[in-house]
């Protein structure tokens, strides 16, 4: 494995491409829309200023890690001379399967197909190529450079060896990989959503306010983030479309998304990326300070 592609430049594109070329894998990180490719290199850049001022990495390693990316727009050009393609484009099913259906047009026959996907089912991915075997899910934590995890979920089809070389190549990021199979959710959203759920139906219920429910989880719990908190920062709009993976996989209503979380996405409210969620967010400040909506009176 020495030429990775990555496709989606967004939040845990460029955080996937960063982390494979601070190992010394050339990346090809491709995106439909050049912003998003140029926001991605800024991204990287400070993230990797951040990795210099910390004594982590050398300003060598920077411009090395740097060196390692070239970004395209095109998935034929960027993908035909990969060993493993790592898709991270938005999370949604058609968009998802016309990914695959090209990569495996485009990417060589031996090429690996992994996809970064929450929740989207792998098998159904799989089946929309030649080479099932050779497709599985590769879930990144965000943030990717620093989040040790790697969810690898093996699709219906995957085989034994395409497992292994992922767990392997997660190994040489200096990752932690752990295997699971592939039903809905896999096992980090199927535990993490419900709990998120809960946590905003205990809002919706009036049982407690914001604050106390993030306080009492992350002191009580022992969690680093209260779940409203975190829920934010996954994006609410993130969090709904896993909860509804969930609800129509298992058919069970205790996935049922809460309403509260269904009208904070419709009213555009979907966390730290729209500036409001459970929290009000304004640039460059770290205070964390409860949306006017929450606010007791
Ligand atoms: N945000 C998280 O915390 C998180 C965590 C783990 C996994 N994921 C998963 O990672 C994937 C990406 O999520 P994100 O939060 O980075 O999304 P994002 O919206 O930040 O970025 C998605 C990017 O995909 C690009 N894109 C859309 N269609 C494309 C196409 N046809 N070809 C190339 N690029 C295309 C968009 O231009 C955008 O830059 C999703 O599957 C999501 O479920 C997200």
């Amino acid at each position: 494995m020495k030429q990775i592609a990555v496709i989606g430049s967004g939040t845990m594109g460029n955080g996937i491409a960063h982390t494979f070329a601070q190992f010394n894998y050339k990346v090809n990180l491709i995106d439909i829309n050049q912003s998003a490719l140029d926001k991605a290199i800024q991204t990287i850049t400070k993230n990797l200023d951040r990795q210099v001022a910390k004594g982590t990495l050398t300003d060598d390693q920077k411009a090395a890690t740097l060196n390692n990316i070239t970004t395209y727009t095109s998935i034929k050009d960027g993908v035909k001379s990969s060993d493993l393609i790592v898709e991270a484009a938005t999370e949604n099913l058609d968009l998802k399967l016309k990914i695959f259906k090209d990569l495996d047009e485009y990417a060589p026959e031996h090429a690996i197909l992994a996809s970064n996907t929450s929740s989207i089912s792998i098998t159904q991915i799989a089946a929309v190529t030649g080479r099932g075997d050779k497709v599985i899910g590769m879930h990144f934590m965000n943030p990717v450079p620093v989040m040790k995890l790697v969810e690898v979920i093996r699709g219906y089809a995957t085989s034994d060896e395409t497992t292994s070389t992922i767990m392997l190549l997660s190994q040489s990021l200096e990752k932690v990989p752990v295997e699971v199979n592939d039903y809905p959710g896999f096992v980090a959203n199927r535990i993490l959503m419900p709990m998120i759920n809960e946590a905003i139906y205990t809002l919706y219920e009036g049982v407690a306010g914001v604050h106390e429910i993030d306080t009492v989880m992350k002191l009580g719990m022992a969690h680093p983030m209260g779940p409203l908190q975190l829920a934010d920062f996954i994006g609410l709009d993130v969090c709904l479309a896993i909860l509804k993976v969930l609800h129509d996989g298992f058919g069970n209503p205790k996935y049922a998304p809460c309403p509260l979380l269904v009208n904070m996405v419709a009213a555009e409210k979907k966390g730290a990326k729209t500036g409001e969620g459970f929290y009000k967010y304004t640039a460059g400040s770290k205070d964390l300070i409860v949306s006017d909506k929450f606010k007791k009176s």
